[in-house]
């Protein structure tokens, strides 16, 4: 398929109307930067990026906070070998205090996400609410907050991702990912005013696969949308089994795969030099992110 095809053919498969568009963006300076980690379709490595971002950045001196927002299907303590814990219900019932509901690991912050404890949110009190609630009342004491999303367009999803200051998109070579993601895109653009995204492709094979990928899409989102794709980069596609893939994606340093993370962190950082003033009262000494 063409690009100039597969652009069409994009734009045709997306079933979103235009309305009207409606600014959520909010600009924070000397707060914590949050990203919301985010995707049309699941299973291309959300989770996975969250979390290896949130340690390199920690490990560049960053404090960070990962907050597990995958409502149903929280996954981010499995992943760390961590227990499963009700910390996430714990905190919305004021049961205990934030501090007790987090968890450093890795150098980093988690909140893990809701285990079956579902019958706190109603339609009227949506899970988002409380998800802003905690980025409002504590993103002063960190310098990056990642949010592992919910994959697709669910209401609180694309809630969080526009109150994000950023928003890391992150598809893989299957075609049904690039489109889904042109969906989330989309109705972020139409609908929330979001005019600007970052594109990660995980799980890529060769760099044709790369080029190929940045250029429908970000050709598609420039032309027909109100919105601007960024690019990140790739990440390979690691050869390894399933479950030996969490560890090693998360201990190796020397690896491809780690390399094409710190190009990532790299990247981000060149947009964003000078954005991060120092903030008070964490103990340690705030650093532009910028790793060259
Ligand atoms: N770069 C990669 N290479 C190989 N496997 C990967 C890669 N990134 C993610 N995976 C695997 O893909 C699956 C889905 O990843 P996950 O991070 O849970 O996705 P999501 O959060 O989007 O559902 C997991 O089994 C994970 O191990
Ligand atoms: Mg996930």
């Amino acid at each position: 398929m063409s690009t100039k095809s597969a652009a069409q053919w994009l734009v045709g498969h997306n079933k979103f109307e235009q309305t009207k568009t409606e600014s959520k963006g909010k600009k924070l300076f000397g707060k914590a930067k949050t990203i919301s980690i985010t995707s049309g379709k699941g299973g291309v490595g959300k989770t996975s990026v969250t979390l290896k971002l949130a340690k390199i950045l920690s490990q560049q001196g960053f404090k960070t906070l990962v907050i597990d927002c995958d409502f149903n299907l929280s996954n981010t303590a499995v992943k760390l070998g961590l227990p499963i814990t009700d910390n996430f219900y714990s905190l919305i019932s004021a049961r205990k205090p934030f501090e007790e509901c987090i968890v450093e690991h890795d150098g980093f912050f988690l909140l893990s996400g809701c285990n079956g404890n579902m019958d706190l949110f109603d339609d009227q009190t949506g899970i988002e609410r409380f998800i802003i609630d905690i980025l409002v009342t504590h993103e002063k004491e960190f310098d990056y907050i990642l949010l592992d999303s919910p994959a697709g367009i669910a209401k609180e999803n694309l809630t969080l991702n526009a109150y994000s200051d950023h928003r890391f998109v992150v598809v893989t070579p299957d075609l049904s990912s690039i489109t889904d993601s042109y969906s989330l895109i989309k109705i972020l653009s139409t609908k929330y005013g979001v005019s600007e995204n970052h594109l990660i492709v995980n799980k890529i094979s060769t760099s044709n696969q790369l080029d190929r990928i940045i250029k429908t899409l970000g050709e598609t989102v420039d032309n027909f949308l109100n919105s601007r794709l960024r690019i990140l980069g790739g990440l390979v596609k690691k050869d390894i089994s399933i479950d030996k893939f969490d560890k090693a994606l998360l201990s190796e340093e020397n690896s491809a795969l780690h390399k094409n993370f710190l190009k990532v962190v790299e990247l981000f950082a060149e947009e964003n030099v000078a954005t991060t003033l120092p903030i008070s009262g964490h103990g340690h000494e705030v650093q532009q992110l910028n790793v060259c």
